[in-house]
C-alpha cells in the first residue's frame, strides 16, 4: 500500500493546503449513462426502494437491538425487505462487532439473495460509520477520532489513516463510509465535537480533502478505497444549546463563510454522498431545506451524487420538529427538499409513502428519477454491479503491525502536550509512578464512541494485545515502577484520601488519566462543561502529597478544569487517541517521542465563556473596559514540544498589493533547544478594517515542520488574493482595500508579525 512508502517521511516535511481535485477517471457520463439505462427499467416500487435504507438487524434474526454474538439473517425479513419492497440500501450493525468474515458472509448472502430473486441485480449499497478505522469490525486497527488528528495538523496523517480504513473496509465488504464529519464546530459543548476536525474551517477543508483522498483514492471502484459519506450538511456542529440535534441560529454569510466550505472543498475533491443534519437551523430543519439541500448543495456545490437523511430524520419532521402532521407529509416535505435516500431505519414506510405521493401526483417522477439516478451513478462508481463483495483472505494486512504502527504514529503527533510546568516531563526511567484516576486502566478510555459498538464504553468488546495507559507505563518504565489504583470512576465515590496518600508516598510521581465516559450522540449531551466534581476531588487528595501531579485527559470536549489546573505540573490532552494512544502516551511521558500536537479548538476557562478564535474585537472587552475579556484556559494553536523553537527575519515580498495578487512570505526557523521536534507553523492574516466586524484572525496555512537540535529552515508561504476574502451581508464573498496584519508562529501567544496594504483603488495608498 502506497502509505508504507511514505510512513517514514512523515513529519520530516508536509506542505498542506491543496484542494486538487481527485477524480481522474476517464468520464464520470459512463456511470450516468449506465444509471439512466437502468432506470428506465425499473417500476416506481422498485425506485422508491432505491431511495430506502433500512439497519442490518431489520433483516437478522431477533429483535433490532438484540445482543446476540453472531447475526443470522431472517429469510422472511430477506424477502419483505429485498424483494417486496425492493431496498437499495443497508446500513451498519446491531450491538456486536462482526469479524471480518462474518461481514464477507452476511454482506454476501444480502447481494447473492439479490442476484439470485430479484427482478433486477441491483446490489445494495451498504453504509457504515467507519470513522476512526473499520471501527464496526472486530479486529480491525483503531485510529485517533477525527479531533486527534486536527491536533496533529499532519494532513498526510489524515490521508493514510483514511487509505487504512478504506482497505479494512473493503476486507469487510463494506464500500461506504459515514465519514468524515465536516462540521465545523464552535462550541465545546456538544458532546460531538471529537468526532470533528475542530473550530476552523481552514483546518476543516485541509483535513477533510486529505481524509476523502486516502479514502477514496484515484478511483472509489479500486477494490481498497470507498466512497465517503459528508455529515451533516449544515450547521449542525454549532447547535445554540450545546445539546446533540437542537437548533443552530447562523446567519447565512456566516454559513457560507465558516460551514459550507469545507463542503465544497470535499465534493471538489470527489465526494459523491452527502447527510444532512437532525437539527435545524435557523427554525428550518436540515431535512426540510430545500435552499440548503437542493440549491446549495445539489445546485452550487455541484454535488454529483446523492443526499442521505440521518437515522429517522424524516420521520422526525413529524414527532420532533413539528413542520409535518404525519408521516407521509414528512416524506413529501423531505423528498421535494431534495432528499434522495431516507435512513429510515426500522422499517419500509418510506419507500411506501414515496409510491403513493407520487401516485397521489404529490411528487412528481422527475423528482424520484433525480434521486435514483444520483444513487445508481454512486453504485455503478462504486463497482458495486461487478464486485459485490470480497473476500478477506485478499486482505492480508487487516488489522496487521503496519497499521498498528500508524495508529501509533497518529496518536503520538495528536496528544497535546499543555503544561510542563518547570520541565517535569519527560520523566526518567524508573521514575516511580502512581497512575490512577478513572480512564488510567481502559481500552475504552483510550478508543472512545464508535468503537466495536456505537457508545465504546462495553469492555467485553476489548481486543486482546492491546494495552491500557496503566499497561503501557508499566511496559516503558518498568513494571516494579508502576503501580495503579483506579482512584474514582468517571462519575461517583473516590478513594479515601489516606489510602490515596499511602500509595502516592511510594511514588515519585502521579499519573492522574481523567476524562469522560465514552458516550455520542444523545446519551453525550452535558449540563455543565465542568469536570466531573469527583474527579476535581481526586486530584486536590492526591495533590496534598506533594508529589508532581500529571493530568492526562481522556476526552471528547475540552472540560473546565481551572481548578485543578494549578495544582498539576503537567497537562497532557489525548482526546481519544485510539488503540496504541497507552503506549503513545508512555512515549511522550519518557521523553523518547516528542510532543508536536496543538489544540484545534479553545479551551474554555470558564463554563459561561465559551468563545472560539476567531472572536469579534467586542468579546475582548472585558469587566473594567481593558481588552482582557477574551480569556481561555488555553488558545487555538497552542502545545508545547521538549524542544524550543525561534522564529525571525519575517519577510514579505511586498507592503503593497493589488487586486488579483498574491503575497509571497518567507520566515526562519531554528530548533533551538537540544531535542529533535516537529513545529507545526501557523499562518494567520487579521483584516484591520471591514464593513463587517472581522475576525480577530484567520488561519490561512500550517506545515508542519521536523528539526534536529540547531537545524535552521527558510520557510515560504504564499497569501492568496482568496486568503483575504470574507461574506458581506449579500452572501458574496469579497475582498476589502485596506491594511491586513500577518501574524506567523508555533503559538499564539508569541507571533511574528507584519502589515501589508491591499491596494484596490489605484494610485498610492
Ligand atoms: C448519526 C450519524 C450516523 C448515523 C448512522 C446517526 O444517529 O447522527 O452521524 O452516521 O446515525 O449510524
Amino acid at each position: 500500500m502506497k502509505y508504507l512508502h511514505i510512513l517514514p517521511v512523515i513529519g520530516v516535511f508536509i506542505l498542506v493546503g491543496s484542494c486538487r481535485p481527485l477524480d481522474k477517471e476517464v468520464s464520470s457520463d459512463i456511470y450516468f449513462q449506465r444509471a439512466d439505462s437502468l432506470l428506465q427499467l425499473l417500476t416506481l416500487e422498485e425506485k422508491a426502494g432505491q431511495m430506502t435504507n433500512i439497519g442490518l438487524t431489520a433483516i437478522t434474526q431477533g429483535p433490532f437491538w438484540n445482543d446476540f454474538d453472531t447475526l443470522e439473517l431472517d429469510t422472511a425479513k430477506l424477502r419483505y425487505y429485498l424483494l417486496e419492497n425492493h431496498i437499495g440500501s443497508i446500513q451498519n450493525k446491531g450491538i456486536y462487532p462482526p469479524p471480518k468474515e462474518e461481514w464477507h458472509r452476511i454482506i454476501k448472502t444480502i447481494q447473492d439473495y439479490i442476484a439470485r430473486h430479484a427482478r433486477h441485480n441491483i446490489p445494495v449499497i451498504y453504509g457504515m460509520d467507519a470513522v476512526h478505522g473499520a471501527n464496526y469490525t472486530a479486529g480491525s486497527t483503531l485510529f485517533p477520532h477525527q479531533i486527534g488528528l486536527a491536533a496533529s495538523w499532519n494532513p498526510e496523517l489524515a490521508r493514510l489513516t483514511g487509505e487504512v480504513t478504506a482497505y479494512e473496509m473493503r476486507a469487510s465488504s463494506q464500500a461506504w463510509n459515514y465519514a468524515p464529519v465536516l462540521d465545523v464546530s464552535m462550541q465545546p459543548l456538544w458532546g460531538r465535537i471529537f468526532e470533528t476536525f475542530g473550530e476552523d474551517t481552514h483546518m476543516n477543508n485541509v483535513m477533510g480533502v486529505a481524509f476523502i483522498e486516502g479514502q477514496q483514492g484515484e478511483s472509489i471502484s479500486d477494490t481498497t478505497r470507498v466512497a465517503v459519506c459528508l455529515k451533516h450538511f449544515v450547521g449542525y456542529g454549532t447547535p445554540f444549546s450545546g445539546k446533540d440535534r437542537s437548533p443552530a441560529y447562523i446567519p447565512e454569510h456566516y454559513l457560507r463563510q465558516y460551514y459550507i466550505e469545507p463542503f465544497r472543498h470535499a465534493i471538489n475533491a470527489g465526494a459523491l454522498t452527502v447527510m444532512l443534519n437532525s437539527g435545524s437551523v435557523n427554525g428550518v430543519p436540515g431535512h426540510a431545506d430545500h435552499y440548503f439541500i437542493t440549491d446549495i448543495l445539489k445546485g452550487e456545490l455541484g454535488l454529483k451524487g446523492f443526499v442521505l437523511s440521518d437515522w429517522q430524520d424524516v420521520d422526525r419532521l413529524e414527532t420532533m420538529h413539528h413542520v409535518a402532521k404525519d408521516g407521509r407529509e414528512a416524506v413529501k416535505i423531505a423528498v421535494m427538499a431534495g432528499l434522495d435516500m431516507s435512513m429510515t431505519p426500522y422499517d419500509a414506510d418510506f419507500a411506501k409513502h414515496v409510491v403513493d405521493l407520487v401516485n397521489a401526483g404529490e411528487i412528481p417522477m422527475s423528482r424520484i428519477d433525480d434521486a435514483v439516478r444520483r444513487i445508481l451513478y454512486v453504485k455503478f462508481k462504486l463497482g458495486l454491479f461487478e464486485t459485490p463483495y470480497h473476500d478477506p483472505a485478499g486482505y492480508d494486512k487487516f488489522g496487521s503491525a503496519e497499521f498498528a504502527e500508524l495508529s501509533y504514529q497518529a496518536a503520538l503527533e495528536s496528544i497535546t502536550l499543555l503544561k510542563n510546568q518547570d520541565q517535569i516531563l519527560p520523566l526518567a526511567y524508573g521514575t516511580k509512578i502512581l497512575v490512577t484516576g478513572p480512564a488510567a486502566n481502559a481500552l475504552t478510555a483510550l478508543n472512545g464512541p464508535w468503537s466495536r459498538t456505537w457508545a465504546g464504553d462495553d469492555p467485553s468488546y476489548d481486543d486482546p494485545g492491546k494495552k491500557t495507559l496503566f499497561e503501557a507505563l508499566q511496559h516503558t518504565f518498568g513494571e516494579q515502577h508502576v503501580m495503579y489504583t483506579p482512584g474514582t470512576d468517571y462519575e461517583g465515590d473516590v478513594e479515601s484520601e489516606r489510602h490515596l496518600l499511602n500509595l502516592a508516598r511510594n511514588a515519585d510521581v502521579i499519573v492522574l488519566a481523567l476524562g469522560e465516559r465514552p458516550a455520542t450522540e444523545k446519551p453525550s449531551d452535558i449540563n455543565e462543561l465542568d469536570l466531573q466534581p469527583n474527579q476535581i476531588e481526586l486530584v486536590k487528595r492526591l495533590h496534598k502529597s506533594g508529589k508532581p501531579v500529571i493530568l492526562v485527559f481522556l476526552q471528547g470536549r475540552p472540560r473546565v478544569v481551572r481548578k485543578i489546573e494549578p495544582l498539576a505540573d503537567a497537562i497532557l490532552m489525548a482526546y481519544w487517541p485510539g488503540h496504541e494512544g497507552g503506549r503513545a502516551l508512555a512515549s511522550l511521558l519518557i521523553g523518547s517521542e516528542n510532543p508536536s500536537s496543538k489544540l484545534p479548538y479553545t479551551w474554555p476557562r470558564y463554563s459561561g465563556s465559551l468563545y472560539t478564535y476567531q472572536h469579534k474585537g467586542s468579546e475582548r472587552l472585558g469587566q473594567t473596559f481593558d481588552m482582557d475579556g477574551f480569556n481561555p484556559q488555553w488558545e487555538f494553536g497552542h502545545g508545547l514540544s521538549y524542544t524550543t523553537f525561534q522564529y525571525d527575519a519575517l519577510k514579505l515580498s511586498a507592503d503593497t498589493i493589488q487586486a488579483g495578487e498574491a503575497l509571497h512570505l518567507s520566515v526562519r526557523l531554528t530548533n533551538t533547544g537540544n531535542q529533535p521536534g516537529k513545529e507545526v507553523v501557523q499562518l494567520y492574516i487579521r483584516d484591520l478594517v471591514a464593513s463587517i466586524t472581522p475576525d480577530h484572525r484567520k488561519l490561512i496555512a500550517f506545515e508542519k515542520v521536523y528539526l534536529a537540535p540547531g537545524q535552521v529552515k527558510t520557510l515560504d508561504f504564499i497569501v492568496a488574493y482568496e486568503d483575504l476574502k470574507f461574506v458581506n451581508l449579500d452572501n458574496e464573498w469579497i475582498v476589502e482595500h485596506g491594511d491586513f496584519n500577518i501574524l506567523i508562529g508555533g503559538n499564539p501567544d508569541d507571533m511574528l508579525t507584519e502589515r501589508f496594504f491591499l491596494n484596490l483603488k489605484g494610485g498610492l495608498k
